[in-house]
C-alpha cells in the first residue's frame, strides 16, 4: 500500500497496524499457536475475542447494560428483514420510513412484506441531494417503530442530528457511520452497521439492540433471524464469521489504544471532510457537491464534474497517480465518491486534495 491512498465506499480501508497483525494472526495466533483460519468459534480463545469486542463498543459508544451487542452474519441487507420480521408483523400500527437515498429505499419494500410502512418523506424526485428538516416530518407518536439511515453511502447525505420522536422506537441503519462520532445510545432501540466500513472486513454485522425488543421476538421465525436465540448463544449460534470478528476486535483495539475513542475520531473526520469540501467549494465551477450543505457526509464525499467528459479522464488519472476507490457509485455514473472511513488518514485526504487542485487547474 506505500504510496497508494484507499478510499473505497466499502469493503473499505483498514488500518496499517490492523493489517499488519491480520496478516500474523493468519500465520499464527501466538498464544494458541495455529492460523486464526483454523481456530474454533467453540474454543476458549475465540469466546474471549468476541467479549473483549463487546466490551470494546461498549466502553466506545457507551452502551448500558440493557442492550445486547449482536455479532451477526447476513450483511445490513438482512437487518432490513430481520427488524420488520420481528416487530411489524401483525402490528397496528405502521412503522415510519425514511426514504432518503439508495439504501433506505432498498429497506422499504422488505419492510412492506411484513406489514403495514408509512414513508414519511422521500428525497427520489429531487435525486436525494438532501434530507428532510424535522418540519417536514409529520411522526405519529402511534408508529410502530421509525426506521432511518444515518448516512446515505450512494449520496454522500448525513444526519447531523437524530430525527424522530423519542417515545417511539428508533431504529437506525448506522452502517457506513457507526464509529466515526459518538452516538447517543439511549435514544436508540435498535442499531445495526455492518462492518465494512468503519469496524472491519465484510462477514460480520454489529446489531446493537434494547432487551425489549429482543424480547418481542415472535416465536416462529427461522433460527438465523431470532434476535433471542443470538442472544442466548451469544453470538455462536452457529458457526460465527470467526476471521472477521476477529479483524473487527483489532480494529476496535487501535480505535481506543492509538486514536483514543470516538471524540477524537470524530475530530480527525471532521477534519479531514472540511479539507475536501474546502477544496471542492474552492473549486467552483470545475466540481459541484452533490449534497445540500447542511446535509455533507463525513463519510462519503459526492461529487461530479461540470464538464462530465472528465469523470473518466480524473478516475483515471487519479488511479495512477495512486488514489483508488472514488468511482461513483453504478446507479450514479458519472460521480466521483471519495470515502473518508476512520482508517483512511489526514495524509491520504491532503494529497488527494492537492492532486485535484493540480487536476481542475490543468483541465478546469
Ligand atoms: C447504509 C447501508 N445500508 C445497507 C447496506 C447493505 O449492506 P450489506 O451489503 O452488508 O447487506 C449498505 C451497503 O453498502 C449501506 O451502505
Amino acid at each position: 500500500m506505500k504510496g497508494r491512498h484507499n478510499f473505497s465506499a466499502g469493503p473499505g480501508a483498514l488500518p496499517e497496524s490492523v493489517l499488519r497483525e491480520a496478516q500474523q494472526a493468519i500465520a499464527e495466533v501466538p498464544e494458541v499457536g495455529v492460523s486464526v483460519l483454523g481456530i474454533s468459534h467453540r474454543s476458549r480463545w475465540f469466546r474471549e475475542v468476541v467479549d473483549e469486542a463487546e466490551e470494546h463498543l461498549r466502553v466506545l459508544l457507551g452502551i448500558p447494560a440493557h442492550y445486547r451487542v449482536l455479532f451477526l452474519q447476513g450483511g445490513s441487507t438482512q437487518q432490513f428483514s430481520q427488524i420488520p420480521m420481528t416487530l411489524l408483523r401483525g402490528a397496528a400500527h405502521p412503522a415510519e420510513y425514511l426514504h432518503t437515498g439508495y439504501w433506505s429505499g432498498k429497506s422499504i419494500p422488505e419492510a412492506r412484506r411484513e406489514g403495514p410502512v408509512r414513508v414519511l418523506w422521500s428525497g427520489e424526485s429531487d435525486g436525494f441531494r438532501r434530507l428532510p428538516t424535522d418540519r417536514e416530518l409529520e411522526t405519529s407518536a402511534e408508529a410502530t417503530y421509525f426506521h432511518y439511515v444515518s448516512n446515505e453511502t450512494v449520496e454522500g447525505l448525513q444526519f447531523h442530528r437524530v430525527p424522530g420522536r423519542d417515545e417511539v422506537r428508533r431504529i437506525c441503519d448506522m452502517s457506513s457511520d457507526l464509529l466515526g462520532a459518538p452516538v447517543d445510545m439511549g435514544r436508540y432501540d435498535l442499531i445495526y452497521a455492518h462492518a465494512q466500513k468503519n469496524l472491519g472486513p465484510s462477514g460480520v454485522t454489529v446489531v446493537i439492540v434494547h432487551d425489549d425488543v429482543v424480547a418481542a421476538t415472535p416465536k416462529d421465525l427461522p433460527a438465523m433471524l431470532d434476535y433471542r436465540l443470538h442472544a442466548e448463544a451469544r453470538s455462536v449460534y452457529n458457526t460465527p464469521p470467526v476471521f472477521a470478528i476477529f479483524v473487527t476486535l483489532l480494529v476496535l483495539r487501535w480505535l481506543r489504544s492509538e486514536i483514543g475513542g470516538l471524540d477524537a475520531m470524530a475530530s480527525i473526520n471532521r477534519r479531514k471532510a472540511e479539507r475536501l469540501y474546502g477544496t471542492l467549494d474552492g473549486l467552483k465551477g470545475v466540481c459541484r457537491v452533490w449534497a445540500a450543505e447542511p446535509d455533507r457526509s463525513r463519510m462519503n464525499v459526492l461529487f461530479d464534474f461540470a464538464e462530465p467528459r472528465l469523470t473518466p479522464v480524473f478516475l483515471r488519472e487519479a488511479e495512477e497517480a495512486g488514489f483508488l476507490g472514488m468511482e461513483g457509485h453504478r446507479t450514479l455514473p458519472d460521480t466521483v465518491r471519495v470515502s473518508l472511513y476512520n482508517a483512511v488518514t489526514e495524509a491520504s485526504v491532503d494529497a488527494l486534495a492537492g492532486f485535484l487542485e493540480d487536476f481542475a487547474r490543468i483541465n478546469g
